[in-house]
């Protein structure tokens, strides 16, 4: 396991309350991190915390990853993205998210064996992709499937079984994103081939037919390993909160990640990357619309936002955005692809970081914000953009879901509320409604 440092606790804060006082316990965290434990606020004072969104409030303590939002700092068990990004691959950063340690290269040669071998799924799936609408979206189908994973896996949940149940979600996701999307283009799914890498095998299950077979191009396989490592784990974001809140009420692993993909599809979270090519279309359709763009953005009677941009972490620049800006030159120059796309978004960003707007609300560009590109330029399409992410992010919600069951101080989630509504009235008989 990873070197971790249990938090320290020390008596700290004070809070007075109608003249009576109450001092809370701080826990620091190894990075220096603060928090005042309120969990005793309640039992001595009738009071409760008020926090929309949990925008300040710490769910958890957690071993995995550390992300300083001011300094655009993101560590994976104490590995900083970029080392990891330029060395490893996403099997390698799998393994280093759930088990806290790089794997020797034994452990990797295991374990990429085993997601190798598990990546069929059940013959009656088909029956389950058939039943979806042509048009469906791949992001339900795929919050869908991974649901149903639950259903042909129903052992109870020992350690062995719970191992087989992570190879299982890591090794079957490529297979469902790649089944979704050729089930909503009306071709036949391709199985998956042994002899291939992860990336690899996605790539030519997207892209291969019956009549055609796909030659996997390696640059383009190492983008999408690239892209599957910094988006695997991003600590107490919305989906991963989810993944952590159903797995609370002791719901299995495959309820709690097909229920992460559900809060990942949304244009807030996952679901911007979609959001960002469809916002980067309409500024190439309508000639200098970019400026138009960001005033729209800017202003506070227009619901338009700048997809891509704003984070509730980072107030610098998102570190993995950095990594796909680069990535994007070499994908696009690979593809030989017009980098009409790249062109609007880096000039986008150029004129949104040197406006007053952005800048004074601390507005950089997200992970979103150029991985759509790199997708796009790959050909892979627009609304499978999310199912991308969710199969990167599956490694770090599986960490998060097997810390939080390990965590002995974990209850299940369940906040209280500020009530609002109607004080107690009496029932009036419908006759007297008229
Ligand atoms: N464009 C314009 N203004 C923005 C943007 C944006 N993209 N993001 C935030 N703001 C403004 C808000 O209007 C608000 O302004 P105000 O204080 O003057 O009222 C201020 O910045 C703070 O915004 P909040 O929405 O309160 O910040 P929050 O932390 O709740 O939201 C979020 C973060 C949801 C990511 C937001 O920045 C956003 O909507 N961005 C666009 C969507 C996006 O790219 N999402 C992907 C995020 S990364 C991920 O989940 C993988």
């Amino acid at each position: 396991m990873a070197p971790q440092t249990t938090p320290e606790t020390q008596a700290g804060a004070t809070l007075s309350l109608d003249g009576k006082s109450l001092t809370l316990p701080v826990v620091r965290g190894s990075e220096g991190e603060t928090a005042v434990d309120v969990q005793q606020l309640r039992a001595k004072t009738g009071m409760i915390t008020l926090d929309p969104g949990f925008a300040n409030t710490g769910s958890c303590r957690s071993a995995i990853t550390f992300i300083d939002g001011e300094k655009g700092i993101l560590r994976y068990r104490g590995y900083p993205i970029d080392d990891l990004a330029q060395h490893s691959s996403f099997l390698e950063v799998a393994w280093l998210l759930l088990h806290g340690a790089l794997p020797t290269r034994a452990e990797l040669g295991t374990f990429t064996h085993d997601v190798t071998h598990h990546t069929l799924l059940h013959e009656d799936f088909d029956r389950f992709f058939d039943a979806m609408p042509k048009d469906a979206h791949p992001m339900p189908v795929a919050a869908a499937a991974v649901g149903a994973l639950a259903t042909y896996y129903q052992d109870p949940e020992t350690e062995d079984n719970l191992r087989d149940a992570i190879v299982r979600l890591i090794a079957k996701m490529p297979t469902i994103a790649a089944y979704s999307y050729k089930h909503s283009i009306g071709q036949p799914s391709m199985y998956p081939q042994n002899r291939l890498d992860y990336a690899s095998n996605f790539l030519r299950m997207m892209f291969a037919t019956p009549c055609e077979e796909y030659e996997v191009d390696p640059t383009l396989a190492r983008a999408i390993d690239l892209l599957l490592i910094l988006h695997a784990d991003h600590e107490q974001n919305c989906s991963t909160s989810t993944v952590r809140m159903v797995g609370s009420s002791r719901a299995n692993l495959f309820a709690s990640v097909s229920a992460g993909i559900s809060a990942l599809w949304g244009p807030l979270h996952g679901g911007a990357n979609q959001k960002v090519i469809e916002m980067l279309e309409r500024i190439a359709a309508e000639e200098g619309s970019a400026e138009v763009f960001l005033n729209r953005a800017k202003d506070k009677n227009d619901t338009t936002r700048l997809m891509g941009f704003g984070h509730r972490v980072y107030k610098s620049y998102d570190p993995r955005a950095a990594i796909l800006k680069k990535a994007c030159g070499e994908v696009i120059g690979r593809m030989k692809s017009a980098s009409r796309m790249l062109d609007i978004a880096m000039r986008l960003e150029e004129i949104a970081l040197k406006d007053d707007y952005f800048v004074s609300h601390k507005l950089y560009p997200n992970v979103d914000f150029y991985s759509g590109v790199i997708y796009k330029a790959m050909g892979i399409p627009m609304n499978m953009f999310t199912v991308m992410f969710a199969m990167g992010r599956m490694p770090g919600w599986i960490a998060q879901w097997l810390e939080m069951r390990n965590d002995p101080d974990t209850k299940i989630a369940r906040p209280r509320q500020i009530y609002t509504g109607a004080t107690q009235r009496a029932y009036v008989p419908m006759a007297k409604r008229g």
